[in-house]
């Protein structure tokens, strides 16, 4: 019984507010997978969090703040997501230990951010990590993991494959610095090494790299093991 845990970033859910063709579309291709497979679905916060977070900043309020505005987000964008999943959780499970309880009962658990200084990417790696999953699908606004940041350096080079360490490595660089930029955080990259759970970086508005990734067949992301 594999269990597949995708962290869905929020400006692949996202859009004025919700790009309900995308989720509709992403529902179908987790709905029709084998009877067999078990999905946890991290869904990030995407435009609503940014659009809350940017207006409080300029006024001053505080990270912890900020960060619990932004898991809110989270879980709206999660619950809007649910109704849609065949065998889905309706409520929005707040905790790892929650999220797991559910998937005993679920073939499928939506939910957002958990605590402040995490990010849905953490989430995901941690529930991966307690569920025994050992494939984390990070579906987020870039195609895979590049030399370096596509978004500034569009001649960059993307990764077939990637070690843990040189992951680690990027990350820790990316987050230092003026705008800080990387395509995960160090925490979830640690969390996937020490507990050896494969990241699948793909384009997450493209649903058939998804079902690639799931039937275990080629696809043009990025591995990190
Ligand atoms: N080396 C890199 N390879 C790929 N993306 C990178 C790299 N460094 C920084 N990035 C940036 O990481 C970001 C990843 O997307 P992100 O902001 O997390 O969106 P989402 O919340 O939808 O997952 C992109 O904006 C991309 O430009
Ligand atoms: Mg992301």
């Amino acid at each position: 019984m594999p269990i597949f845990v995708i962290s869905l970033g929020g400006s692949v859910v996202t859009s004025n507010p919700l790009d309900m063709k995308f989720i509709k579309e992403f529902s179908e291709m987790i709905n029709s997978t084998g009877k067999e497979d078990k999905f946890c679905i991290v869904i990030g916060g995407g435009k609503l969090a940014r659009s809350y977070i940017t207006a409080l900043r300029e006024a001053g309020i505080n990270d912890n703040i900020l960060d619990e505005i932004g898991i809110n987000a989270t879980r709206m964008n999660a619950l809007s997501v649910s109704p849609f999943l065949r065998d889905c959780n309706t409520k929005i499970p707040t905790t790892i230990n929650e999220a797991a309880e559910m998937l005993r009962i679920y073939r499928c658990v939506v939910m957002g951010g958990t605590e402040p200084g995490h990010t849905t990417d953490t989430v995901a790696a941690l529930l991966a990590e307690r569920v025994g999953s050992k494939t984390l699908i990070n579906g987020t606004s870039v195609d895979g993991v590049y030399e370096r940041d596509p978004k500034k350096y569009p001649d960059a080079r993307k990764f077939k494959a990637l070690d843990y360490n040189k992951s680690i490595e990027m990350a820790v660089q990316g987050s230092l610095g003026a705008g800080p930029s990387v395509f995960m955080d160090v925490t979830s990259l640690n969390i996937a090494r020490r507990s050896a759970i494969k990241i699948v970086v793909i384009d997450g508005k493209n649903i058939s790299q998804f079902r690639d990734v799931i039937a275990g067949k080629a696809h043009s992301g990025t591995t990190i093991s």
